[in-house]
């Protein structure tokens, strides 16, 4: 049967449009034709729990051979059941394989993938439609695509130019001066973008984009102790500031109320850092760094359990996602019951409230990028957080920040989370955006010369605490405590 009798029997118009209606975006024409031959086949394909949203005639064949493996987004995922126990590691990085240059392909496929079934959901992104169908369509009428930003230019009078691509192809974009976002586009993430094509379908001239986003979150109902939030002890550093870390631990003892504490990164200062790092040090190998962050971590409160992850001086692979600390490093932290180590990034479930901890390292490419935080966010990291949220990545500019290239990209933010717990900026600030509370933890190492000769003033001795049970904060400055 051809094509054009096949889809005037309403049964299989009405078959074609469920497919649709189940996300599919794409059915690639040599795909349609061998759908249309084989009826069992299409029933096979609606009786899928989750159908591709690109359906290839390669899928096809392995459909209907019965290979075809869907592809899971969880493989990096630690689901430990709560046993008894009252946190479990939601999402947690355990890879430490080797790269091979396959990876890179996969990598961005799966980001691409699944940041695109993100905007797919979005009501304004409703006519999506795949690249290289932009140059098969004969009238001018305004249409959505949805694609990977390749390179962004500038011209003298503010336009932009985008190189964006999706799996079928690529298309210049032009971006006006009266889309204010415009300027919050940044390198390798993906975006929907909504415009006219200009004849011979080689340009898209846009009038709206749109970012993955996150649906706002509401805060379970529950009773739930305090939970405390620090990072970035750079324990080793001549600036680590032992009288502040007393404090805390005294403080600690007069709040039973606070069961747990979460430690976003940068525990110790590691050594070889940059160029004479060893004149800043007190403790000059990483071990010994890591002994005595150990020895801190044990005068904390038996009864509250610590949750660490690494950040870019501890001793880790420097791209992300970090697995836990490798053997040798992490030993010392291994004998203490209390302390749990995670990844870094990690999704951990604390008695229902999920927690993203994250140490931040990419912050500091994606501040550099994006204008309308530049000047600001290093004073308020609460700026920066919320542009991953609704870039829906924790690291969205490939090369930036070192990101070690998985087959699947763990920095996704596929769930949202309750809790957004950052550091690496040593300033602390506390917001909300769309539910999810933002918190940047500060430090407890002096301003070092760099961070001056930078114009960056930390916060020494800040840290958040937070009621778990709604989510109520506060920034305690423990500085002015004696
Ligand atoms: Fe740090």
């Amino acid at each position: 049967m051809g094509l054009e009798a096949f889809m005037k029997q309403d049964s299989n118009r009405e078959k074609v449009e469920r497919i649709f209606q189940r996300g599919v975006r794409v059915i690639y024409e040599e795909a349609f034709s061998f759908l249309s031959s084989d009826s069992l086949l299409m029933d096979k394909l609606l009786a899928m729990d989750k159908i591709p949203s690109e359906i290839t005639s390669t899928f096809l064949h392995n459909l209907k051979n019965n290979t075809y493996v869907a592809e899971k987004d969880d493989l990096f995922q630690n689901n430990t059941k709560l046993d008894g126990q009252k946190y479990r590691a939601l999402k947690t990085y355990l890879n430490w394989d080797p790269v091979t240059p396959g990876n890179f392909i996969s990598h961005f496929t799966y980001r691409y993938r699944a940041l695109s079934q993100l905007l797919w959901k979005r009501p304004q992104m409703k006519n999506t439609i795949s690249i290289s169908q932009i140059s098969r369509i004969k009238t001018r009428e305004e249409l959505s695509i949805i694609g990977m930003v390749r390179n962004i230019r500038e011209n003298k009078d503010g336009r932009r130019f985008l190189t964006v691509e999706d799996l079928s192809g690529s298309i210049t974009i032009l971006i006006p001066t009266t889309i204010p976002e415009r300027g919050d586009i940044v390198c390798d993430e993906v975006i929907g973008i909504k415009g006219f094509p200009g004849t011979g379908g080689g340009i898209l001239f846009a009038n709206a984009i749109f970012f993955p986003e996150i649906t706002p979150i509401t805060w379970p109902v529950g009773e739930r102790p305090y939970a405390v939030f620090i990072s970035d002890l750079h324990v080793g550093s001549k600036k680590f500031m032992v009288e502040l870390w007393e404090r805390f631990i005294s403080w600690l003892k007069e709040h039973k109320e606070v069961k747990y504490v979460f430690i976003a990164g940068d525990v110790v200062d590691g050594v070889g850092m940059y160029y004479k790092q060893n004149e800043h040090l007190d403790i000059e190998t990483v071990e010994e760094q890591m002994e005595v962050f150990a020895k801190y971590m044990k005068q904390i409160r038996h009864d509250v359990k610590i949750f660490v992850i690494s950040g870019n001086h501890d001793p880790n692979r420097d791209s992300e996602p970090q697995p836990v600390f490798p053997e040798v490093f992490g030993k010392p932290l291994k004998k203490i019951d209390n302390l749990e180590v995670y990844s870094n990034p990690s999704w951990i479930d604390v008695e229902g409230i999920n927690i993203l901890m994250y140490h931040g390292t990419s912050f500091d490419g994606v501040i550099d990028a994006i204008e309308s935080i530049r000047n600001n966010a290093y004073h308020r990291p609460y700026l920066a957080q919320i542009q991953l949220l609704k870039k829906r990545h924790l690291s969205p500019i490939f090369g930036k920040n070192k990101i070690f290239p998985d087959k699947q990209d763990f920095m996704v933010i596929n769930k949202v989370p309750h809790v957004f717990h950052t550091g690496h900026i040593h300033n602390v600030s506390l917001s909300s955006y769309k539910g999810v509370k933002l918190v940047s933890s500060g430090t407890f190492q002096n301003i070092t010369d760099f961070q001056e000769k930078l114009g960056h003033e930390p916060t020494p001795g800040q840290f958040i605490v937070m009621n778990l049970s709604d989510g109520n904060s506060k920034i305690i400055d423990f500085s002015r405590i004696q």
